[in-house]
């Protein structure tokens, strides 16, 4: 059974600066909630309440978030905002959470290892703070299944343009049943024409512990960082991987553009605001609007 999920959110979000010169990207918002609690608000979702986040010296927005904030909940208590109260509240109380430090950053296969002493033995999931899945709850269940069924690791993938494979790690796999993979190779950010497929790994894993020795014999890779894609590599030689191919709509919050496409996106589908901003949409691209 899988009861713990690595969140490996110590990386500097270059892409984000200055934005995350002191705040972590992990806490850009998609409107008024992180990034990061749409995926801790899954993983609990699925019953994985001990969540090991990889963090760094500049992470500790992180920390304080999923920890009561006593004044401030005294502060809604005596405003009767008992709503936001309890959300506040709840933010704290879903999960039990596991603080590693990564001292030094040197790749998210590094990150993982760095989470051994809190993992130990058992099988774990990893989840990447750059994408959000919608119903990400029944994405994790999948993977869950599978990895239950199989007894072996299952990763998530999805298809992307083939001028796309670069920005992922890609895979070789034999398809068992529609949606469902053998993985016979993996490649981290291949150039298009070197990539084996157009399906990239999403960022959501289910490892057997294994994983752990493979990360220790893993070399330095693309960017001279330890890859996680890479360990997989040698996974591959002591144990089958298994993959599924997620069956909704990824988006991702890594890079600006796409960051405020996913943004725009929640935003249209939300019940309080997504009419009014829809209209407004609407105007600004008609020239009603100033920009
Ligand atoms: C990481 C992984 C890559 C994966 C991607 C998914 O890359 O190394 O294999 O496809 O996440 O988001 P990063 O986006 O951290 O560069």
């Amino acid at each position: 059974m899988v009861r713990k999920a690595v969140l490996p959110v110590a990386g500097w979000g270059t892409r984000f600066l200055p934005a995350t010169k002191s705040m972590p990207k992990e806490m850009l918002p998609i409107i008024d909630k992180p990034v990061i609690q749409f995926i801790v608000e899954a993983l609990a979702g699925v019953g994985i309440d001990n969540i090991v986040f990889v963090t760094g010296r500049h992470k500790r927005a992180i920390e304080n978030h999923f920890d009561f904030h006593p004044e401030l909940e005294e502060h809604l208590k005596r405003a009767g905002k008992e709503q936001l109260l309890k959300e506040v509240r709840d933010i704290a109380n879903i999960i039990n959470p596991i603080f590693v430090r990564q001292k030094e950053q040197l790749g998210l296969g590094h990150a993982v290892l760095t989470a051994e002493p809190a993992v130990g033995n058992e099988p774990f999931l990893v989840a990447l703070g750059d994408v959000l899945i919608d119903e990400e709850e029944k994405e994790l269940e999948r993977l869950l299944y599978l990895f239950n069924k199989l007894g072996k690791s299952v990763i998530a993938l999805m298809e992307v343009p083939q001028e796309e494979v670069s920005k992922y790690g890609v895979v070789k796999v034999k398809e068992l049943e529609k949606g469902v993979y053998l993985v016979e190779d993996l490649v981290e950010k291949p150039a298009p024409e070197e990539a084996p497929s157009n399906l990239a790994i999403v960022g959501r894993y289910v490892f057997t512990p294994a994983i752990f020795e493979a990360l220790k014999r893993t070399k330095p890779g693309k960017g001279g960082e330890y890859q996680l894609t890479d360990a997989m590599k040698l996974l591959l030689e002591e144990e089958v991987i298994y993959a599924v191919k997620v069956e909704r709509e990824v988006y991702d919050t890594g890079n600006p553009l796409d960051y405020l496409k996913t943004v725009v996106n929640f935003a249209l589908r939300r019940q309080d605001i997504g009419e009014e901003f829809k209209a407004f949409l609407k105007e600004l691209l008609e020239g009603k609007v100033k920009v």
